[in-house]
């Protein structure tokens, strides 16, 4: 069967809500480590895939899977090794007081739990994200996430902040203090709420900012902003779904860049390496002050096959050295893509750090219009040369590059190479 054949048998079956990337879409039947092939034996360089975080198919990640799927699958109503052991494995890496693991099965999941305990521990209705975020598809869930629908939609309760973009936003790089600035927008925030009649449950935001097109605010950004929540009666709550698990270099998680601790950490996608696998992170006082109201049961979340495959993973990140892996070909990626900037006239930022970058493209530096064709185009030529990235912010013009954890210098030149050849096509 071909592509088109397969395609038109996909919109009868699944129906046009099922988006497919790229103009001519991938047809991939395998992966392993950081490489995807096709139905045609052709390969791709996946700069873009983080939930296949420690590399697709790993070995230990089948196997642990394969033993425990071919022994045993239940669910947290029984007792199981696996399962507890992952949460302690898993809230080992956690700073603080943080030592509560709720396991859930997607990052929605966490968030809408995340969600429930704000409210019944806080007794506040009230909810602050950032514009234009992202945090998952179900019915509360797509409402905290604000790229997903129109403003003039906003259900009351929601306060919505600028996300703190320096190059774009209302707060720029060279301002003194940007971080601050965007900080004490979310006391306005909470100002406006109170105007409302809401108490902050809580403030969410993801600490990469992916929807946004890749943002590392400096640390005062967070600092300042779970302080004004927590001073209004809020819960600071970390969505890690994206920077989680070493993705940004110098932490097992992302907040910890900014040297704070949330009362609720939120996350999913890379924990299962491309199996189902997420988690709400919290504190025994926050757990328990939850369970007093409600209980709380997934069928699948923390099954013992989810938790050996969650365990693998950890144990992967351990002997692989993941941590370091990331720190140094981020960096050196990341001083690739900024030597790509100095070259190219329409990239006017690279934003982030470890595996996570974001190339804004404009058409011209100074009016930093956003140049959303051309970050397409740049995206279906790669496709089309055996690199797999996207594009995203909420003018669609940031190459997104987040590849798995294991990529490699050698691949970093790989990707260097394609986005330097893709852009100076764009001139001829
Ligand atoms: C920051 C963030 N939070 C939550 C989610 C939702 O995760 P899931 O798709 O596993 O429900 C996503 C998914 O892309 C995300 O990027």
């Amino acid at each position: 069967m071909n592509d088109r054949e397969l395609m038109q048998r996909r919109d009868k079956a699944m129906g046009p809500a099922y988006r497919l990337f790229y103009d001519e879409p991938v047809h991939l039947v395998r992966g392993e480590g950081v490489w995807l092939f096709d139905d045609e034996g052709r390969k791709y360089l996946d700069c873009y895939n983080n939930v296949a975080s420690v590399g697709h198919c790993h070995p230990q990640v089948v196997e642990a899977l394969h033993r425990q799927a071919s022994t045993l699958n239940t669910h947290t109503r029984y007792l199981h090794e696996n399962v507890v052991e992952y949460a302690e494995r898993l809230t080992s890496t956690m700073p603080g007081e943080l030592s509560v693991c709720m396991p859930v099965c997607t990052g929605t999941e966490a968030n809408e739990l995340a969600f429930r305990i704000a409210r019944a521990v806080t007794g506040n209705r009230g909810t602050i994200v950032t514009g234009s975020a992202y945090h998952g598809n179900s019915y509360v869930v797509n409402e905290l996430s604000t790229m997903e629908y129109p403003v003039s939609e906003q259900p009351e309760y929601l306060e919505v902040v600028e996300a703190p973009c320096g190059y774009r936003g209302r707060y720029r790089y060279e301002e003194p203090g940007f971080g601050r600035a965007y900080a004490a927008a979310v006391d306005e925030g909470i100002d406006r709420l109170a105007g409302r009649q809401y108490q902050p449950s809580m403030f969410i935001c993801d600490n990469i900012f992916s929807s946004n097109g890749v943002l590392t605010p400096p640390p005062e950004y967070l600092q300042e902003t779970y302080r004004h929540v927590r001073a209004a009666g809020g819960l600071a709550v970390a969505d890690e779904v994206q920077s989680g698990l070493c993705r940004l270099g110098d932490h097992m998680w992302g907040f910890m860049d900014s040297e704070v601790v949330p009362d609720i950490v939120t996350m999913g996608k890379p924990m299962g390496d491309g199996h189902p696998l997420a988690a709400v992170v919290t504190t025994p006082e926050i757990a328990e002050r939850f369970a007093k109201k409600y209980d709380y049961f997934n069928t699948f979340g923390g099954n013992p096959v989810s938790a050996a495959v969650g365990l693998a993973v950890l144990d992967v990140i351990e002997n692989e050295k993941i941590l370091h892996n990331v720190k140094t070909v981020g960096e050196y990626l990341g001083r690739g893509l900024r030597k790509l900037g100095e070259q190219h006239d329409p990239i006017g930022d690279v934003r982030g750090k470890g595996l996570f970058y974001g190339v804004e493209l404009v058409r011209d530096r100074k009016t930093r219009e956003p140049a959303d064709t051309e970050a397409r185009k740049i995206a279906e030529h790669l496709r089309h040369n055996g690199i797999l990235l996207g594009v995203s912010g909420p003018c669609r013009n940031v190459i997104k590059i987040r590849p798995p954890l294991v990529f490699s210098r050698e691949n970093a030149d790989q990707l260097l190479d394609g986005l330097q050849l893709a852009l100076a096509g764009r001139h001829q």
